[in-house]
């Protein structure tokens, strides 16, 4: 798009116009203005491989069963009250991600910032989806069984907030003085003598920022879940509007993210444990963290290794 130094295009595949947008005012035009008319998704072999015949909800075209899904998912899973229920195993398992990392200190102090934010994730949403941390025994250091490393796969719930958690802290680590800000913040509402909590989560404006940042410098993918069009419209009169930062992350309208604000807990807690029970640096030996990215794709090349020291007193860890 920069060596055609254009916003928008159209690249034709057979009889299919696909087209491009990579400005957030014209992309606003399209997942907004006209949601209606792309609320659906293309139709190709390898989506309807993937999703089964079409039997998931991000996939499925518009239409009765994707209602029918969506509806389930957002009221029934991700529903204000299931978030709220969901609370006492969400505060568990930032417990369980502390106890983790404390644990990986007194053997060395190098974490594998992926795994940690991955399993915590994983034992969130098999909580959730099957009331269930484990599908098998887990490991005595509170981390992943293989059970547990074998399913978490590339599923979105799991990945997405992981990986902003481990750009967002890669990024800090270059930059040091970033991580002193957070920390900062993190000592002025919080204190050395216990956890952060969610209910912390309102004055804890820097650390939001942090994710926030993260999500804009490394978005999930490099394109938004593809729409279609359901009728042949004009999109004119590209008014460039300020961008909004939640259109991008978890996109917009009938097609949006229904996953928001357990995304967002998720993504924040990760952050502030991780910020606020350990002093993070790259670990000896290592001029700074490498930044690439993985080939053809937006996760971070290596797994972040981070070396981390406990900062709370010592009977804040004693968690269980
Ligand atoms: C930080 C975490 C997350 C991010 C950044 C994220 C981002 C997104 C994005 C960008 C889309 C596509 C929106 C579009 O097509 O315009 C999407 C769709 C979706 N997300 Fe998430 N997501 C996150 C977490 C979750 C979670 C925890 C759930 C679990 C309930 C979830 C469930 C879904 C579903 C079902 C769709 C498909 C919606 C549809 O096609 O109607 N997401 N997400």
């Amino acid at each position: 798009m920069n060596d055609y130094k254009t916003d928008i295009a159209c690249i034709r595949l057979g009889n299919i116009h696909v087209i491009i947008v990579s400005c957030p005012g014209i992309a606003r035009e399209f997942l907004i203005k006209q949601d209606a008319v792309f609320a659906s998704r293309p139709t190709n072999w390898s989506s309807e491989y993937v999703s089964l015949g079409y039997r998931t909800t991000a996939l499925a075209p518009y239409g009765e069963h994707w209602r029918k899904m969506k509806r389930v998912i957002t009221n029934e899973l991700v529903s204000p009250l299931k978030h709220q229920w969901l609370y006492g195993k969400r505060e568990e398992e930032a417990d369980n991600l502390v106890r983790y990392v404390y644990n990986k200190c007194k053997n060395g102090g190098l974490v594998d910032v992926r795994e940690a934010a991955q399993h915590y994730d994983g034992n969130i949403i098999r909580k959730l989806f099957f009331s269930r941390r484990n599908f098998g025994k887990g490991r005595e250091d509170g981390g992943p069984g293989f059970e547990e490393v074998e399913h978490e796969v590339m599923i979105a719930t799991v990945d997405n907030p992981s990986n902003a958690v481990e750009w967002g802290l890669a990024e800090m680590l270059n930059q040091p003085e970033l991580l002193k800000k957070a920390t900062e913040e993190l000592d002025s509402v919080v204190s050395k003598g216990r956890l952060v909590q969610e209910s912390d989560f309102p004055k804890l404006n820097y650390v939001k920022a942090c994710a926030r940042e993260a999500f804009r410098l490394h978005p999930i993918v490099d394109f938004n879940v593809a729409h279609s069009s359901m009728s042949d419209t004009i999109v004119a009169n590209l008014v460039l509007i300020e961008p909004s930062l939640n259109l991008i992350t978890f996109g917009t309208g009938r097609r949006s993210c229904p996953g928001i604000m357990l995304g967002t807990s998720m993504v924040v807690m990760l952050f502030a444990r991780l910020l606020n029970g350990f002093t993070c640096s790259v670990p000896p030996n290592e001029p700074c963290i490498d930044l690439s990215e993985s080939e053809g794709g937006t996760i971070k090349a290596k797994p972040l290794l981070a070396f981390a020291k406990p900062r709370l007193l010592p009977e804040v860890y004693d968690i269980r």
